[in-house]
């Protein structure tokens, strides 16, 4: 099984990612929290995503599909993986479904989470995010603790006003298209209303995965 949660910046598919894994028994892949540990470790991976990512630019798509193809490749990915923050390109859908090919693999639906710009500007603005395991909060302070390993709560360079302007229009230009691909590649997309309670978000893409 292999899902990609797809959204604008902010549209909570890192909150959702762990919750819908657990439920259905597949480990996660968030390229951004790759790309942030590659930094943090200051490997070339990181030295080459820096750049690109504080200014809410897409890393290069040839970055993202080695990435794809080495994570799909694993053991664990065998029952499945639910894919947090691929597919952002044409290209990447494209080299998605090449990938898969050679493995034997497809991708089952694609989930949108819904949720206009106001609303996410509010929610990037009081993000802060665990530095250890990368949980998100909203409205507690950089510097205070994370609730799950004690990890120290920090603000990201790319939630900055300019930076999440930036990502929006991002979005529209090379991520919204992607949807098109994959209803012309008949693949089932389900689009998801993105607010409320985390809990009443994770039952209706539950429920959308199952109908
Ligand atoms: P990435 O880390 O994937 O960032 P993003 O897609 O911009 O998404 P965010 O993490 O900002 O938001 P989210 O949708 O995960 O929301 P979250 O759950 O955190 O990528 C960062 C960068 O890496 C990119 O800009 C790019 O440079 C690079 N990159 C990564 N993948 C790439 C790719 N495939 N191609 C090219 N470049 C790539 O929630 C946001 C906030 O809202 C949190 O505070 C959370 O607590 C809160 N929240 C969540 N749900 C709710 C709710 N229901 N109600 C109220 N608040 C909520």
């Amino acid at each position: 099984m292999i899902i990609v949660l797809f959204g604008k910046p902010g549209a909570g598919k890192g909150t959702q990612a762990p919750l819908l894994a657990a439920a259905l028994g597949v480990p996660t892949l968030a390229t951004g929290d790759e790309l942030r540990g590659a930094i943090r470790a200051g490997t070339d991976l990181g030295r080459e995503a820096k750049g690109f990512m504080d200014r809410g630019d897409l890393v290069p798509d040839s970055v993202i599909l080695g990435i794809i193809k080495q994570a799909l490749s694993e053991p664990r990915a065998a029952s499945g993986v639910l894919l947090d923050g691929v597919v952002r390109t044409v290209p990447q859908a494209e080299g998605l479904a090449t990938v898969c090919a050679e493995l034997g693999k497809k991708v089952d639906a694609v989930l949108v989470f819904d949720i206009d710009d106001d609303e996410i500007v509010q929610r990037l603005a009081g993000r802060t995010v665990c530095e250890t395991c990368q949980t998100p909060y909203t409205g507690r302070a950089p510097g205070t603790k994370c609730d799950k390993d004690g990890g120290t709560l920090v603000r990201r360079k790319d939630d900055e006003p300019d930076a999440i302007r930036n990502r929006l229009a991002v979005y529209e230009k090379q991520t919204a298209p992607v949807l098109a691909w994959y209803r012309e590649h008949d693949t089932k997309v389900a689009v998801i209303d993105a607010v409320g309670p985390v809990q009443d978000v994770t039952a209706r893409a539950l429920s959308a995965l199952a109908s």
